[in-house]
């Protein structure tokens, strides 16, 4: 068989086994120990976010983000922590990239705060933040480690905010410029952008149900800021590919994949509304300059704000998807519930009341569920999903090159005195030995993964969780700074060198 139609046949028959492997119950087979190879070239890195490592909250000119109002507001984050010093990567980044390139790394992902370099979200850029990320980029080429930009993962100006936040579509041109200033000064280091870190998480929590800041609730806000993002893409898209001929634009969008909770047709369509307006709302606006059905009735555009012409203002076909896997969704249909929604943050997600559906517009529930073992954090494991996403991108998509950009989970180990300070964190072994091997056969399967990035390099300020949850391959003492490679770490480091996965 030609190799295209045996991509196709295959992806196609993974396509319909996905929503069959709920119903049968068959996701419930743990995946066991196993060995996988890699492709040759497949590119290892791990993940972090500005807010989340960088501290230095008000140094060198930066400006205030909505996430320092947010951690200076009593009673906002667990624990009554703040990211003024995070992990203090600002000052220690030296440190951190040597960690990398030790552990065998090819690839890291970093974002840059946008109060860094436009403290008020607009006008001439602070030479003292271009010139950190100019350091940053620098020594990552010098330990041949890929530097993949991400653009905004939450860091809004307090600024801009104030001027109606991502509500106000005008914020689309000043994203577009910021976009185009960094471009301009590091597009000639840099090949790898994404403009934006799951949007759909940080335009619903910020504004739908209030759990980031800056605290809306308003569903229509949450829309409005949908939009603006989706044009922000595509504006982005372009200022970045003017400022230098050498730049690839993807995404990093947050996904979970989704199983009806039922064979029943309106279990089926919740699902795919589910899928619509979670998974892919802002991939199809960007690769096909319009919105997938995510609702149930039809496309509430004037809510939105769209104007005509908007979707091509939206249009930027993503060189490459690029996409996070924590985990999986139990969808169905609350066309007859009392949508009110609401809900709080599991870490990835947005819980609701499972007796009530999530909005008025979607009317859909989706669980969690909890039939796999659990992470500290709460999040069900359950490695397979990672397949079936892939593959179910890789079959709407037309095959695109895809980077998973996070994937990871929360375990408290720590330096353990009578091993010699080691953090034996076995458990987090398991998760990535489980899930790679998922991945390993979607690859085989015909997908055209070529990049892994694990979240995190380092436990981090794990937004409204604050410290109590970590995610890092190596340990951190915010008392004092102090770095531990995980045994985790010491493992994904082998498995980068190897290319492969041993049982
Ligand atoms: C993702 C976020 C990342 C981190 C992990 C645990 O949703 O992109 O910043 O919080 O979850």
């Amino acid at each position: 068989m030609d190799r295209r139609l045996f991509l196709k046949s295959s992806l196609a028959t993974a396509g319909s086994a996905l929503i069959a492997s709920h119903l049968s119950g068959e996701q419930m087979i743990p995946s066991g120990p196993s060995t996988a190879h890699f492709p040759d070239g497949f590119l290892w890195g791990m993940a972090t976010a500005a807010f989340q490592v960088e501290g230095a909250w008000n140094e060198d000119g930066k400006g205030e983000s909505i996430w320092d109002r947010f951690v200076h507001t009593q009673g906002k984050v667990k624990g009554a922590t703040t990211a003024d010093i995070a992990c203090d990567q600002y000052h220690l980044y030296p440190q951190d990239i040597a960690t990398l390139k030790r552990l065998n790394q090819k690839g890291y992902r970093f974002s840059v705060s946008w109060p860094r370099i436009q403290p008020t979200g607009t006008g001439a850029p602070n030479q003292k933040g271009l010139d950190h990320y100019s350091r940053l980029v620098d020594a990552l080429l010098e330990a041949q480690i890929r530097p993949f930009c991400t653009l905004y993962h939450w860091d809004l100006p307090q600024a801009l905010e104030d001027r109606g936040g991502w509500p106000n579509r005008d914020l689309a041109g000043y994203f577009a410029d910021y976009a185009g200033i960094i471009a301009k000064h590091l597009g000639d280091r840099i090949t790898i952008w994404a403009p934006f870190n799951m949007p759909w998480s940080f335009t619903y929590m910020g504004y739908g149900v209030g759990a980031f800041p800056p605290g809306r609730t308003s569903f229509g806000d949450f829309l409005k800021a949908a939009h603006t993002v989706s044009l922000a893409q595509g504006e982005c898209f372009r200022s970045i590919k003017a400022a230098s001929s050498k730049a690839t634009v993807g995404s990093a969008y947050g996904m979970s994949p989704a199983y009806p909770k039922t064979d029943s047709e309106a279990d089926r369509a919740a699902t795919a509304r589910y899928h619509a307006m979670n998974n892919v709302f802002f991939l199809e606006a960007a690769m096909h300059g319009r919105y997938p059905k995510a609702f149930a009735s039809e496309t509430p555009y004037d809510l939105m704000g769209f104007k005509p012409g908007d979707e091509k203002i939206m249009l930027s076909p993503l060189d490459w998807v690029g996409f996070h896997y924590y985990n999986r969704r139990i969808v169905s249909d609350a066309s007859s519930a009392n949508c009110a929604g609401g809900g709080g943050f599991s870490g990835t997600e947005i819980e609701v009341d499972p007796s009530t559906g999530r909005d008025p517009y979607t009317r859909f529930q989706a669980v969690m569920p909890t039939e796999g073992p659990l992470t500290e954090a709460g999040l069900e494991i359950y490695p397979h999903g990672i397949y079936d996403l892939v593959m179910q991108i890789s079959r709407e998509y037309n095959h695109p090159i895809i980077e998973i950009t996070e994937s990871g989970c929360s375990y408290l180990d720590g330096p353990y005195q009578k091993e010699n300070g080691r953090v034996p964190d076995t458990r987090r072994i398991n998760f990535f030995r489980d899930e790679l091997t998922e991945l390993a056969r979607a690859i085989q399967d015909g997908a055209r993964v070529r990049c892994f990035h694990a979240w995190s390099l380092l436990d981090n300020f794990e937004w409204a969780n604050g410290y109590t949850e970590r995610y890092g391959l190596v340990h951190v003492d915010f008392r004092d700074q102090k770095r531990t490679i995980k045994d985790s770490g010491l493992w994904y480091g082998k498995v980068a060198a190897s290319n492969r996965i041993d049982a």
